[in-house]
């Protein structure tokens, strides 16, 4: 048995909703989704060290724009039990039966709150160093299951890469994007409880017929070579939810446009708005001719999900 390592590191990347369908209602309160998700080269970085017993968390906030915002935005990243790293790190002791405990040290540079997955992200790297940390042998398909426990988008956090999801976004087929690519993300100083949105979409009972026709779509994707392209209509029912939000949203759309990013579309619930930028552009041109007060990060398309980065 090879010994068990005193410090892990792991890598936790963002990840961006390519497009993303609601759908009606589930008896369990959960919506079904169609969406595409992406892991991008934005990360979080989770250490881990073994305790004999219990689990400690601190976190800091690394700076990782390229443009810092002018507004500040709340951090808005829970330190205490409920901050998803310590949730995940104890659900892995329960289901492995381990005593031990974990040190964790937090570094985030993805903003919460904005749809790009950072929780969930955090999340899975929980689960990936307390195996790590404590020898836990574990397929596959428990990992995604204990993931699916602590949040719908954190089994995909774990699988990473390009994938379709269905069912609460738990249900991951792997996809293979035809090209890499590169993105500008905007974050606006507001931001959208995911719950509140989802409430909103009920109420609205917005677009129900559409979400037959890009479930169809959802399931021919199968395991093609996925094409941005083909994505351009498919859109992000939370667009239509953002109530007194919607306006500054088409705003920020627009000025991304005008800077010269392709698509802009928003990930998740938001508030992160996110536009491609062209295969040859220069991203610190269009960074330059941006006109807001946003904060901003240059991000790639990355093929993988949470990753140990070292371990000693
Ligand atoms: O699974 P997660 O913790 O990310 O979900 C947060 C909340 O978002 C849920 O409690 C639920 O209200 C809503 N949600 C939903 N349908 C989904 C995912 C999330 O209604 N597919």
């Amino acid at each position: 048995m090879s010994p068990r390592p005193r410090r892990v590191v792991v890598e936790a990347p963002a990840k961006l909703n390519l497009g993303l369908a609601v759908g009606p209602p589930r008896p369990d309160g959960f919506h079904d989704l169609v969406t595409f998700f992406q892991s991008v080269s934005l990360t979080d970085t989770l250490v881990a060290r073994p305790r004999a017993s219990g689990y400690t968390l601190r976190v800091r906030h690394a700076d990782a724009t390229v443009r810092r915002a002018r507004r500040r935005r709340p951090a808005g990243v829970p330190s205490g039990s409920d901050n998803l790293v310590l949730r995940a790190a104890r659900a892995v002791a329960r289901a492995a039966g381990l005593s031990g405990g974990a040190a964790f040290e937090l570094t985030k540079r993805i903003p919460a709150r904005a749809g790009l997955g950072g929780g969930s992200a955090d999340a899975a790297a929980a689960i990936v160093a307390m195996a790590a940390l404590h020898g836990v042998r574990m397929s596959r398909e428990r990992r995604l299951a204990l993931a699916a426990e602590l949040g719908s988008d954190v089994p995909f956090a774990l699988a990473g890469g390009t994938a379709l999801g269905l069912g609460r976004g738990d249900r991951l087929s792997p996809l293979t994007l035809e090209r890499p690519f590169r993105a500008l993300i905007a974050v606006p100083a507001w931001d959208v409880p995911t719950p509140l949105a989802f409430r909103r979409f009920d109420r609205a009972k917005y677009g129900l017929t559409a979400w037959t026709t890009k479930l169809r779509f959802g399931q021919s994707i199968g395991r093609k070579r996925l094409r941005l392209g083909r994505l351009a209509g498919f859109g992000n029912s939370f667009e239509n939810v953002l109530g007194s939000h919607r306006a500054e949203f088409e705003a920020l759309c627009r000025r991304l446009r005008v800077a010269g990013v392709e698509g802009p579309r928003l990930t998740g619930s938001g508030s992160a708005v996110f536009g491609l930028i062209p295969p040859h552009g220069s991203a610190s041109r269009i960074v330059a001719r941006f006109a807001g007060g946003e904060a901003l990060y240059v991000v790639r398309s990355r093929r993988t999900g949470v990753r140990i980065a070292a371990q000693s």
